[in-house]
Parts: structure tokens; C-alpha cells; sequence
């Protein structure tokens, strides 16, 4: 009987361990990301300072009626003049990484077919080196939806294969001058949300297909966002076979690819609505992740869209699955979809065949998913935050996962006093709400490396102008001074709450 007891003991002993060596995180892993996210465009300013030339956003902005407030970002935050001001903010604030992008145009104002601009590269070099001496994490976007307007008129931009060659070179650049420093690369920020808006409903450059402003013919918007998302896809491609080929063993960086992630619930009980999401998930997300890391088109797709969907080869098939370190998920909201081939949907996003035949929704019977905002893509709904990421681990096998943007963006309202925008309570819920959902998924084992907020600084919300506010600090437009919210100092204490481990 004396020999029960320490056996016992050695027993549990032997098996706690056990436990303790396969059970998942409690809480953020010690080395994470926490950080803000921008891009050039949104941020910049100076835009054509130094040599840069115009991008199709500066262009585009500069027509009449496109944007709302009938607002551009030629000088949006400034952030070419205030970026040492801006890293100081971000020490504040205590984050460890800043995720921005390069200004295509301001490194290569005509693409590869002229010179490199050296003022561009001072201009990023310096930011970087800012960054690293307050121990920020340089986080960089090669590409986020601005491009030099010399490519969209040369060869008609991402419609043509050519662009492929000059994304290339463009990657290349980036990584021979800035890869001693950067150790995190991403290609493409979103192009499942802007090809769409480019190509399909053209309320982005270059507006194809659009009603009032579009410009092609019957059938092209059927077309042309497979076309461009195909030269998107072989342009990450090429990029990652230079990285890989050429610096990643030398620089020891990663790189990846960043996708707008909305998470989708069926509509009703039926069979029908309960595999729409699948079809919806497929073309979203699949779309452009299925072929990065697999080597084809969902099957979804394929199934309904035939010969419209480009194809790939046996060479560009081994070329795209080169492989991708992590996963850079957007997420902001959640909706229910339903099906539209066995009933009738309500005209709207994702109605028709081309966009997979599903409609989605906010609400249903009245009663919202989560919380309503003022915007139709904004509903607050963080449990969606779990299960997109669970939905990501499952899918593609727990490849890592960094949350590349996350924030609640206001409408400018003229009744508001200052005092109350920087008073943004319902942001702090939602980024809290947000926060602890990535840290739920964490606990059930997926592989979670990061999260950036959007925004540090309100900026230039794309067509929406300079009215909608996301930053943990407010910024006076007419005097640029930037005042943080209290947002900023909540993400503060929350990064230091949970830092404490590393
Ligand atoms: C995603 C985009 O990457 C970013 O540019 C945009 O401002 C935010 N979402 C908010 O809409």
C-alpha cells in the first residue's frame, strides 16, 4: 500500500507535464505584435514632393464627385513631414510595430520604366530608422491600392499581364533597400475588397463598370476582376520567389499577404443558407488564398464561374504555391448571407452570379448580428473575430496569423464637440471586444502572431474623404495637430497588461 502513493504522485506528476507541454497559450505568446496600421496613401501627404510622381489615387481623387467631402489626401495627416512627431506618438502609446505601406509612385514614379526616385528611399529609410531606434517594428505593405497612373496608362494597370514585371521589380526594390531592417513583408493589402471596387461596381480607380462614372462595355464587369485578381495572385507570385529566392535567407524576414475577412453567418435554417457561406467564404477569401496556397481556384468558383475564370498553368501553379509565412487578416464586421439561387435576394452586394449568388445582411427579422453603426460594413459583432480566425486555422492549417487591421471608424458629426469624439468609449469596447476574441482563439491553439489597430491617426478613408475617423488620435485637419483620444492610452495599458509576459 506505502508504494500507491508516490507511484500516484509520479503519475500525475508525468502527466501534468505532458499537459503543460501540449496545452495551449493562456495568453498572448510573448513575442506579438502590437501595434498600428496606415498606408501611404491614406497618411502621406506631400504628394508630389521630392520627385514623386501622381498615383492613381491622386489622380482619381482629383476628379470631380468621387470622393464625398470632395476631399484628397494631397496632404491627408502629412505624415512625409511629421513622421518623427508621429513616432514619438507611437512610443506613447507603446506599441512595438507600425504596419505602413510604400508609395509605389514616390519610389518609382514611372514604374520600371524610369528612374529610381532617391528622395523616396531617404524618406523610408529614415521612417524605418526612426522606428528602430524606439524599438518599433518596421511592418510593410508593398502594395495598398495606390500605383503609379503611368501603369494604368501605359497598359491599362492590372488588367495586363505586364504588371506583373513591374510588381517584380517594384518588390525588389523594397526589398534590396529596406530588408536589412524590415522583417515583416506583406505583397497585397485587400484585393479581394478593392478589385471588386475597381473593376465591378467602380467606385474605386479606375472606375470600371460603374454607374454614374463607369467606362466599358456590357459584360466586362463580369470579367475583369478575375482578370486582375489573376495578375495580382502571379504578381505575389514573383514577389515571393525574389524574397525567397534572393533575401529571406540573407535579411530573415517574412512575408505574406493580407485579405479583407468578413465573417458570414446563414440567413436562415436552410440547407441552402447554411452552404452559401462556404460559397460566400469561397469568394471572398478562397478566391485569392486557395490558389497562394494550393495552387488553384476554390472549387466553388470554378463550379460556377467556367472559362471566366483564368487559369493557371502547370508553371504559374508551382509559382503560386510558392508559399506565404503568414495570413494578414483585415477583420471589422460580420453579416448573414443568404442564398440567391433558391431564393429570391434582395438586389445588393453579391447578388448576382459573378460574385457567387449570395446576398448579405446585417440583420435578420429586424434583429441585428451584434451591434449596428452608422455603416452598412460595420456592424460590432467580436465574437466574428474567433471565429474567423478558427475558420483560417482549420482551413489552411494553422498557417500563422497576424491581425493586419481592426478598428471602428465614425462618421463626422457636425452636432459633436471635440470633447466628445476624444471621449470614444464605443471604440475602446470594440477594440476590447476585438482583443479578447483573438485571445479566445489563441486559447483553443491558433497561431495568432499579432494585431494592429486601425488607426493611430484619423486620415483619409478612400472615398468616404476626410469624415470618417478610425484614429486612437484625433487630428485637426486645417492645423494637423494630432490630440490622442482616450482610446490611445486604453490600448496603452492593454498593451502593457498583456505584454507583461514577453
Ligand atoms: C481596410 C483598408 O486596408 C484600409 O485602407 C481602410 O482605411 C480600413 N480598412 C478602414 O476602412
Amino acid at each position: 500500500k506505502a508504494l500507491w502513493l508516490p507511484i500516484m504522485v509520479l503519475w500525475l506528476l508525468y502527466h501534468l507535464q505532458n499537459c503543460s507541454a501540449t496545452s495551449y497559450q493562456s495568453t498572448f505568446p510573448s513575442v506579438f505584435l502590437f501595434g498600428t496600421a496606415s498606408s501611404s496613401y491614406q497618411y502621406e501627404g506631400g504628394y508630389l514632393d521630392d520627385g514623386k510622381g501622381p498615383s492613381n489615387w491622386d489622380v482619381f481623387t482629383h476628379l470631380p464627385g468621387r470622393i464625398d467631402d470632395g476631399s484628397n489626401a494631397d496632404v491627408t495627416v502629412d505624415q512625409y513631414h511629421c513622421y518623427l512627431e508621429d513616432v514619438d506618438l507611437m512610443e506613447d502609446v507603446k506599441i512595438n510595430s507600425y504596419r505602413f505601406s510604400i508609395s509605389w509612385a514616390r519610389i518609382l514614379p514611372k514604374g520600371r520604366f524610369g528612374e529610381v526616385n532617391w528622395a523616396g528611399i531617404n524618406f523610408y529609410n529614415n521612417l524605418i530608422n526612426a522606428l528602430l531606434l524606439k524599438g518599433i517594428q518596421p511592418f510593410v505593405t508593398v502594395s495598398h491600392f495606390d500605383y503609379p497612373q503611368e501603369l494604368e496608362d501605359r497598359y491599362g494597370g492590372w488588367l495586363s499581364p505586364q504588371v506583373q514585371e513591374d510588381f517584380q521589380y517594384f518588390a525588389e526594390v523594397c526589398f534590396r533597400s529596406f530588408g536589412d531592417r524590415v522583417k515583416y513583408w506583406v505583397t497585397f493589402n485587400e484585393p479581394n475588397l478593392w478589385v471588386p471596387l475597381s473593376y465591378r461596381i467602380g467606385k474605386y480607380p479606375p472606375s470600371r463598370c460603374s454607374v454614374p462614372f463607369g467606362n466599358c462595355s456590357e459584360g466586362d464587369s463580369e470579367k475583369e476582376p478575375f482578370v486582375a485578381a489573376h495578375n495580382i495572385i502571379l504578381s505575389h507570385a514573383a514577389a515571393v520567389h525574389v524574397y525567397k529566392t534572393k533575401y529571406q535567407k540573407e535579411q530573415g524576414g517574412q512575408i505574406g499577404f493580407v485579405l479583407h475577412c468578413d465573417w458570414f453567418e446563414p440567413f436562415s435554417n436552410s440547407t441552402a443558407d447554411k452552404l452559401v457561406v462556404e460559397r460566400a467564404l469561397s469568394f471572398t477569401i478562397n478566391w485569392f488564398l486557395d490558389p497562394i496556397l494550393y495552387g488553384k481556384y476554390p472549387e466553388e468558383m470554378v463550379k460556377e464561374l467556367g472559362t471566366t475564370l483564368p487559369r493557371f498553368s502547370q508553371k504559374d501553379r508551382e509559382n503560386v504555391k510558392n508559399g506565404l509565412d503568414f495570413i494578414g487578416i483585415n477583420h471589422y464586421a460580420s453579416y448573414y448571407v443568404q442564398d440567391c439561387i433558391s431564393s429570391l435576394c434582395k438586389p445588393g452586394e453579391g447578388g448576382s452570379r459573378s460574385e457567387g449568388s449570395y446576398s448579405r445582411t446585417a440583420q435578420k427579422n429586424g434583429v441585428p448580428m451584434g451591434e449596428l453603426t452608422q455603416f452598412e460594413w460595420l456592424n460590432v459583432y467580436p465574437q466574428g473575430m474567433e471565429k474567423m480566425i478558427t475558420y483560417f486555422k482549420d482551413k489552411y492549417n494553422n498557417t500563422p496569423i497576424i491581425i493586419t487591421e481592426n478598428g471602428y471608424g465614425e462618421l463626422e458629426d457636425p452636432s459633436k464637440t471635440r470633447e466628445e469624439y476624444l471621449n470614444d468609449v464605443t471604440r475602446i469596447k470594440y477594440m476590447d471586444g476585438h482583443l479578447n476574441n483573438v485571445l479566445a482563439a489563441i486559447r483553443k491553439g491558433a497561431d495568432v502572431r499579432g494585431y494592429f489597430a486601425w488607426s493611430l491617426l484619423d486620415n483619409f478613408e478612400w472615398t468616404y474623404g476626410l469624415e470618417v475617423k478610425f484614429g486612437l488620435y484625433h487630428v485637426d485637419f486645417a492645423t494637423l495637430k494630432r490630440t490622442p483620444k482616450l482610446s490611445a492610452s486604453w490600448y496603452k495599458q492593454f498593451i502593457s497588461k498583456h505584454k507583461a509576459h514577453s
